[in-house]
């Protein structure tokens, strides 16, 4: 991976907002279906991301990033924690993203292999997400995440067409479900 570092960010001050916008901003554009339509804008993602500090602050999220050498972001993703006290096992993989100039370069691998490490340390042995990229399922799959199916018509692309979702999971190490305690 080309002089590219991983890191959590443990808030989001103005410039990490407007670098995860850009970065959410180019992926939109790119056609990818991650919560937003067409014209996509600073407005709502800044939005976005402003939520999303706040979560941060609640402790309810983790927010990894990607940089290049000279600091700026080109890559992103999210580890949020389950909220039921039923599943305190449990965290979703949420915005998967990385800028169209630096992909197929391992940013994504490297981003993916943070997570499942931020989860693990949390004490957290299942993850879970869903995805409408095809990028995205080989990336899931080449790290040992299991496809569990799809959900036809979940969701729209930017343009307004209907999208299918695809449900993965992954047990990390010593989370495989302890079949004394475990039921169905
Ligand atoms: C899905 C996504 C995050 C992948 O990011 P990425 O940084 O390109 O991922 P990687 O570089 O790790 O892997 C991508 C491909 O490049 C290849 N690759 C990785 N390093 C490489 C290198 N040094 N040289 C050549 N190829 C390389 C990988 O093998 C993989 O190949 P594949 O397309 O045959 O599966 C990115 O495409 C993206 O942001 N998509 C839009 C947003 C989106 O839909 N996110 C998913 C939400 S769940």
């Amino acid at each position: 991976m080309t002089d590219v570092r991983i890191r959590r960010l443990e808030t989001l001050d103005e410039r990490a907002i407007r670098g995860l916008s850009d970065v959410l901003i180019d992926c939109v554009e790119g056609g990818a279906s991650v919560s937003f339509m067409f014209p996509m804008s600073h407005t709502k993602a800044d939005a976005f991301w402003r939520s999303v500090a706040d979560s941060v602050v609640r402790g309810e999220r983790v927010v990894l990033i990607a940089e290049d050498s000279a600091g700026n972001i080109v890559g992103t993703v999210q580890v949020i924690w389950a909220q039921p006290e039923n599943q305190p096992h449990r965290a979703d993989v949420a915005k998967m993203l990385v800028h169209r100039r630096l992909r197929r370069q391992g940013v994504g691998a490297a981003l993916l292999i943070a997570a499942e490490r931020v989860a693990l340390a949390a004490g957290k042995t299942l993850l879970v997400l869903d995805t409408a990229s095809g990028d995205a399922e080989r990336l899931y799959a080449r790290q040992g995440w299991q496809r569990c199916g799809q959900i036809p018509d979940y969701a729209l692309w930017p343009d307004g067409a209907l999208v299918a979702t695809t449900i993965f999971y992954k047990s990390l190490p010593g989370g495989a479900p302890d079949s004394a305690t475990s039921r169905t």
